[in-house]
């Protein structure tokens, strides 16, 4: 099976065991002091690219007073739509689009993309660059003149240093800064489970056989992770 074909699978109609994945992600909370810090996020239009199954939108949904939240796979924004119920979060909109059709607000005061535009590498694979240039003009556009843009991605599960885990991303994340102007945040985003045996299981689930080989050799519960956030503002005067 592909890189392609498993991660198809897993959008397509596992989203419920990614949802636990993630949801075990960032104990520490340092995703959400690093993202505080980049935007004004109270009162803020949000259009999130590759909100999958909304564990970002849950961390600023309270704050913002209008989310769009976008992703290729219908199944992944429906447990999206279960954590943020229409009665309680009448503000935020779930759309089914690829990164590069998502409706353009250009007025946006945010655009957010979390290890969504990586997989470009996967399902593009004869053209990632092409269509993961494209992916985030469309998220510049999104935003009103000095509105904030940030890609997050990885740099390592499983790492306690943060490094790029295949030659493509490296190559995505040079595109990122010196073709687009952004700038990189490094920060840590360990897993921590209930137990190590569900650390493996849910390892194995998305990232593999090999992962999960030195999560068990580990003999414990925490995964650490190193996560990079990518981030410039639309230039113009408003800040
Ligand atoms: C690793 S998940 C991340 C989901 C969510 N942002 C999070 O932080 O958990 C990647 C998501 O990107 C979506 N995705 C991948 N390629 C896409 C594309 N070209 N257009 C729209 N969504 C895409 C997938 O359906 C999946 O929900």
């Amino acid at each position: 099976m592909t890189n392609a074909d498993r991660y198809s699978q897993i959008y397509g109609s596992e989203a419920q065991a990614y949802d636990h994945l993630v949801t075990h992600e960032d104990y520490q909370g340092n995703l959400w002091r690093a993202l505080e810090g980049l935007a004004e996020w109270k009162g803020s239009t949000v259009v999130e690219f590759g909100a999958g199954t909304g564990r970002l939108t849950r961390l600023f949904a309270d704050r913002a007073a209008h989310v769009v939240a976008c992703d290729a796979s219908p199944e992944m924004l429906r447990v999206a739509r279960q954590h943020l119920r229409r009665e309680l979060y009448p503000h935020v909109e779930f759309t089914v689009a690829e990164h590069r059709d998502v409706p353009v607000y250009a007025s946006a005061d945010i655009a957010i993309a979390g290890w969504a535009l990586g997989h470009y590498i996967h399902f593009s694979a004869g053209n990632w660059r092409e269509c993961a240039d494209q992916a985030v003009e469309r998220m510049l556009s999104s935003v009103r003149a000095g509105g904030v843009v940030m890609i997050i991605e990885t740099l390592g599960t499983g790492r306690r240093e943060p490094e790029a885990p295949s030659a493509e991303l490296a190559e995505l994340y040079q595109r990122f800064e010196s073709l687009h102007g952004f700038q990189r945040l490094e920060i840590r985003t360990d897993y921590r489970f209930a137990s190590h045996a569900d650390a493996v299981d849910s390892v194995r689930f998305f990232f593999g056989e090999t992962l999960a080989e030195s999560v068990r050799a580990a003999e414990s519960a925490v995964v650490p992770e190193c996560t990079g956030i990518w981030h410039r503002r639309r230039a113009g005067h408003r800040a």
